[in-house]
Parts: structure tokens; sequence; C-alpha cells
């Protein structure tokens, strides 16, 4: 809590100002369509460094390049496998992020010493504007301190980064919710390292069949080796005790463990029946609300002083995989079927 933290909005002289302090080397939380960012200079390593300070993140885990062009992604990459410029054409700007072997100017700090990097190009007006002010690519992971669920509102990344970093840009509420979609065109068939807003179903689609990596819905083993490093940390946690409960019987269940500290976190549709207090994350057949509310359902459960929380299980296809994914982790992959 040392630095002078300015807040800014989304006009002309705040995006100037974001896209100074960046060239600068400094660190700005910019709203994007999925969740904020915290944003650094891509080519500057010792930016890049302050990053993972700021966010007690450790450092074998690589950061997404964001570019506001498509011309910018040659000079990041290799080459680029004609699966990705389909992907491109098809998703880009949009809540996709591509792996690709990386070109030498992408700093060792970006990738975690890997020969990939990820890209994405996101599709928020107000972080295009910034990337194109900043004339740089810009390194941005999740605008959380490490561990805690991703910040899908200003208020989130204030809780968060306030005094640690120089600016926060305030674009309102993040539509998607959940992460972008990781993808990595690195291997012989394309794999799904990260569910997300662009769904296996949308991909396959444009580039025929794809692999899902296993730890999207497994735990990995010991001594396993990840795919993609961030699979392996506990993540978007409170610091409740969160129980993914995976029954018909849902109600009658979470009704039974009625207690001190008990919560559901459920769909909207279960909340009339339900005895104990809940925090809802959209409508059962609503997925993408589902995946817009989930984060900050889970940081209003920490505000509630919960202390047990049954959760809801989501649908493992389409937008739902990701918000599955997503509460897998915070459970910590404690799944209950009664
Ligand atoms: O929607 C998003 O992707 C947000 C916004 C800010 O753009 N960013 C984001 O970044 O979620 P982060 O750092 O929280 O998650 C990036 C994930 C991590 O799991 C990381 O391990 C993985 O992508 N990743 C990054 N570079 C990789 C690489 N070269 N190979 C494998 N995985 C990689
Ligand atoms: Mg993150």
């Amino acid at each position: 809590m040392n630095k002078k933290t300015l807040l800014l909005g989304e006009d002309e002289n705040s995006i100037d100002t974001a896209a100074k302090i960046l060239r600068n080397g400094g660190l700005c939380a910019i709203p994007t369509e999925t969740v904020y960012g915290l944003a650094a200079n891509a080519l500057d390593g010792k930016a890049i460094n302050s990053i993972f300070t700021a966010k007690g993140r450790p450092r074998d885990n690589p950061l997404i390049v964001h570019i506001s062009d498509i011309d910018s992604l040659e000079q990041l990459v290799l080459s680029i496998p004609e699966k990705a410029k389909k992907l491109a054409e098809k998703f880009w700007p949009g809540p996709l992020t591509m792996i690709m072997p990386k070109s030498d100017v992408i700093p060792e700090e970006v990738s975690a010493g890997l020969d990939t990097v990820a890209i994405r190009f996101p599709s928020h007006e107000t972080a295009r504007r910034i990337i194109s002010c900043a004339g740089v690519p810009l390194a941005a992971p999740s605008a959380n301190l490490s561990g805690s669920p991703s910040p899908t509102t200003v208020k989130h990344v204030i809780d968060d980064m306030y005094g640690k970093i120089d600016a926060i840009v305030d674009g309102g509420v993040c539509k998607v919710g959940v992460e972008s979609t990781v993808i990595t065109l690195a291997t012989d068939v394309p794999r799904l390292l990260r569910p997300g807003g662009i769904t296996v179903e949308m991909i396959e689609n444009v580039i025929g069949k794809i692999d899902v990596d296993h730890a999207v819905t497994e735990m990995m083993n010991e001594g396993e080796r990840a795919a993609s490093p961030g699979m392996k940390y506990k993540h978007y946690s409170p610091e409740a005790n969160v129980i993914i409960v995976d029954s018909k019987d849902y109600i009658s269940f979470v009704n039974s463990k009625k207690a001190d500290g008990v919560f559901a976190l459920c769909f909207e549709e279960d909340s009339n029946s339900l005895s104990v207090p809940f925090i809802t994350f959209g409508g059962e057949n609503d997925p993408n609300a589902q995946a817009a509310e989930l984060f900050a359902a889970l940081r209003e459960l920490d505000e509630k002083n919960a202390k047990t929380v049954y959760a809801r299980c989501p649908q493992k296809d389409g937008v739902s995989l990701a918000v599955y994914n997503r509460l897998l982790r915070a459970a910590g992959f404690e799944v209950i079927k009664p």
C-alpha cells in the first residue's frame, strides 16, 4: 500500500494517461470483455516483473500478450499456423487466446521460460484504445491477487490492487465474466487448455476436432507437467470452503445442511425453495449469465463471511464448461453426489 493509484475513466485524457504510464514501464489495470487485466508493456522485462510482484503470482506462470490489430501478431510469433489464421478470422477480436511458438522479442519474463507465447486480441473498445495508444503489446494477467477470483468490476480491482499499481481504468462491468478460452496451436492437434466464452463446439466448427486437456475437468496428477502452468494452482478461491453438489436433489440436500455460516451458491430458480442464505449466479438455463456472475458471487460469499458453500453444479458443455472449470478450482475439486 505505498503507490498512489490513479483512478481513470474512458475519456480521451484518461486513455492518454494510461498509455503513457504503460509506455514508461508502469502498471495499469484495464477493462476487457472477459475480466479486468493488469497490464504492462509486454516487451519490457522489468515492467513484467512488477506484475508478478503486485499479484504475488508464481514466476513460472506465463502471461497473455494483448494486441489491438492483427498486424502486430507477426513480430510476436515464429510463424502463424493455418488454423490460427482461421480462428483469428472468426473470433478476433474476442475472448480467445491462442498459443503459438514465440519470437525473440518476447521477454523470458512473459513466457516464463517456455518457447511459446499466448496472444489475445480483446474486443473491449477501451482495452483496444489503450493498447493502440500505448503503441506496444500489453501483457496482462487477470487483475486479482494471485489465487483469488478474477475481477469483473472496478471495485474488485480496487479491493485487490489499490496502492500496488499506478492506475486503474474503470470500464464498467465485464460482459463475459470468465477469462478467455485458451487453446494451443503449438501441438499437432490443437488443444484446449482453458474453456471460456468461445466454446469447444464453436472452435471445432471452424478447424475440426481439437483435444481438451484433461486438467480442464480433472485434478492434475502429482508430478505431472502442466500444459498450462496456470492450471496447477488453486484458483478463484474465496476464503469459504466451497463444495460442488452434483445432484437433482440439490435443494433438499442443502436445506438439510442448514447451520451457522452455511450458504448456497445457486441458480436463480433455486432461491425460493432454499432455507439457507444464498447467493445466485445466473439462471439454470442461462450459461452466459452464470459465467458473467460467478466471480462476483464468490467474492460476495466472502463479504458475507460464508464458511461452507454448497454450489449448484453447472452443465459440462458450451459456455457452462467454463463455469464448471472455474467452480471446480474454487472448490479445490471437491464434488459430492449425494
Ligand atoms: O481473459 C483473459 O484471458 C484475461 C484478460 C485480462 O485478458 N487474462 C487472463 O490471464 O486470464 P491469466 O494470466 O490470469 O491467465 C493466463 C492463463 C494461465 O493459466 C497461463 O498459465 C496460461 O494462460 N498461459 C499463458 N501463456 C501460456 C503458454 N505460453 N503456454 C501455456 N499456457 C499459457
Ligand atoms: Mg488469472
